[in-house]
């Protein structure tokens, strides 16, 4: 980052200080552009980029400019906390669309929307994590992104889908996005440099239909440049023409595969056998289900030095008890492996 400013600023001089476009740095989207078909070989075009304040960020505009206040909005269930957070902080009517082992659960959905729409209501939007999933590491199967797109489709319902742990892939290639497999106008896809480069920098990126990055840009919030930093993103563009951004997402994909590892071996050597869990392709997380409520047993995993975020945490409509999430993104492996025994051992007490 150092070396990317260093160039950048003797480039621009001032001008990298003034605000920047309401779409975000141009240089940016378009090293964007190009590294996003080198990804998912789909072509996507400047117009159908903008570069965000992060996923937060763009699922709090999102609402703010395409719901109403007591719009029926699904998101997921379990699903990343704070995103329900989010959603929350609008008046909308939000609801739980489950999710199983496979991910989200098409067909219940199309139940909950039939029985929304016979009380003469349609939904506006679902908020959705389709690829290595944040609490439970799983992606969504082919056949169910492909019957969720012809059910939003139908409905009117816009996808968020939320993509921000698509280049963190440890097996094989990542599945392809529902915003590369849908017409468009469905889906909204939000991508973040939040863990493919750093959370601290605030910055991201969303792709949609080129009418909505329209509406993005001429919203009150970018009119006055208060949407992304123009600095942090004329720094980060430098940073990935430079190749340092390729470079890094090679050593964070070989790192988080052997933490993934180690953290997968331990748990199968130190949990009880009344324990299961994922074995994420990607991303961050496992997530494990318990014979045991979760946050009761918390108190007594921190008293031995290892901590996790109880299930029904990411639950809409508190279930999860049972369950848990680890992440194996912040600690060397063998703190990963400690970590492991004693919440084995936490369990085994409890057992
Ligand atoms: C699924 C998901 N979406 C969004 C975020 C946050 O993204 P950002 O930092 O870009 O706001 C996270 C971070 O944990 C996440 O897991």
């Amino acid at each position: 980052m150092q070396r990317a400013a260093a160039i950048m600023l003797p480039q621009l001089g001032g001008q990298a200080l003034s605000y920047g476009a309401g779409a975000g740095p141009g240089t940016l989207i378009a090293w964007l552009v190009g590294h996003l078909q080198r990804v998912e070989a789909h072509p996507v075009s400047i117009t159908e980029t903008l570069i965000t304040g992060g996923n937060s960020d763009a699922i709090d505009q999102l609402c703010t400019l395409c719901t109403q206040p007591g719009d029926v909005v699904f998101a997921e269930s379990p699903t990343y906390h704070l995103a329900i957070r989010i959603l929350r902080d609008h008046p909308l009517d939000l609801r739980p669309a489950p999710a199983d082992e496979h991910g989200l659960q098409v067909d219940v959905l199309a139940d909950a929307i039939a029985r929304l729409r016979r009380e003469g209501r349609r939904p506006r939007m679902l908020y959705t994590v389709p690829t290595f999933h944040n609490p439970t590491g799983v992606s969504l199967s082919d056949e169910r992104r492909r019957a969720l797109i012809e059910l939003a489709e139908a409905e009117g319902m816009v996808i968020v889908e939320d993509d921000v742990y698509r280049e963190l892939v440890y097996d094989g290639t990542a599945p392809a996005s529902l915003w590369s497999l849908a017409p468009r106008g469905v889906v909204v896809r939000l991508g973040s440099f939040a863990k493919s480069l750093a959370p601290g920098l605030r910055l991201g990126w969303l792709n949609a239909e080129a009418a909505l990055i329209e509406r993005f840009v001429n919203s009150g919030l970018r009119d006055s440049a208060g949407g992304t930093s123009h600095f942090a993103g004329m720094v980060v563009a430098a940073f990935c023409e430079s190749g340092a951004y390729d470079e890094l997402g090679q050593r964070f994909r070989a790192e988080y595969r052997r933490r993934r590892d180690t953290l997968l071996d331990a748990l199968a050597e130190h949990l009880p056998a009344t324990c299961s869990w994922t074995k994420p392709a990607g991303g961050y997380f496992v997530w494990i289900n318990t014979p045991v409520d979760t946050v009761a047993l918390l108190p007594r995993a921190e008293a031995a030095g290892v901590g996790y975020v109880p299930g029904s945490k990411f639950h809409i409509d508190g279930r999860g008890q049972t369950a848990l999430r680890l992440a194996f993104s912040l600690y060397p492996p063998d703190q990963l492996a400690e970590g492991a025994r004693r919440l084995g051992q936490a369990l085994k007490e409890v057992v």
